[in-house]
């Protein structure tokens, strides 16, 4: 089966490219991110504290959650916006600190590997969870960069947000999920590492099915 892991910080582009590329090559897309972002949207909702692992864990594997389709459903009710915050992504990079949190969701995870294949992206999936990946990349663009294009994409979607605050936000969320002990933010031995500083998402879409029609 074709496998395509794309991992890298905040505001690389990962979303787009993997989408443009799961779409292109008619393969199935996984956001790994929605996943640990739902996770924090949970724990915060039933107000339950994610030291208390064990009741973390129990709610998560009683929680319906369903991806199924362009839109999340977390118990049936349609979260897909409420997780998009910046609130929520850094509540979920502390979360996603947790190796039992971690471990949890493996197999939610890689039961989205179906045929013909999957374009997952992520923090550690040619790392982690897909290290079997035959095409695996690592997408990186400087800070200033990631914060103005998630700016844009937060502020197109309704958000009110701050870009000195965002900026701050995106690199504590950095420093946490490449200095955290389990499945650190780093490139898979194997990828091939893209800058995506001066690259439009169409330069990089290309550039990657170049190397994966090589
Ligand atoms: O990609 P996204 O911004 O939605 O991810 C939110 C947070 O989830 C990340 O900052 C990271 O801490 C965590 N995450 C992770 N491993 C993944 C995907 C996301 O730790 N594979």
């Amino acid at each position: 089966m074709m496998l395509i892991t794309i991992d890298g910080p905040a505001g690389t582009g990962k979303g787009t490219v993997a989408q443009a590329i799961a779409k292109q090559l008619n393969l199935n897309y996984l956001d790994s991110g929605a996943i640990y972002r739902v996770i924090a949207y949970l724990l915060l909702d039933k107000d339950i504290s994610f030291d208390n692992e064990v009741l973390a864990i129990k709610e998560i594997e009683l929680a319906d959650l369903d991806f199924s389709n362009s839109e999340i459903l977390l118990n049936k009710k349609n979260i897909t916006s409420d997780i998009r915050t910046e609130k929520i992504a850094s509540f979920a990079s502390i979360i996603a600190t947790s190796n039992i949190i971690r471990e949890s969701i493996l197999d939610k995870q890689r039961r989205h590997l179906k045929p013909p294949g999957l374009v997952a992206e992520g923090r550690d999936m040619g790392t982690v969870v897909f290290p079997e990946a035959r095409y695996k990349f690592y997408l990186n663009a400087s800070v200033a960069e990631r914060a103005q294009r998630r700016y844009k994409q937060l502020i197109s979607k309704g958000f009110d947000v701050n870009i000195t605050t965002l900026e701050k936000e995106i690199s504590d969320r950095d420093e946490r999920d490449q200095n955290r002990s389990v499945s650190p933010l780093v490139p898979a031995a194997n990828s091939v590492i893209i800058d995506t500083t001066n690259l439009s998402p169409e330069e990089v879409i290309s550039l990657l099915l170049t190397h994966i029609n090589k």
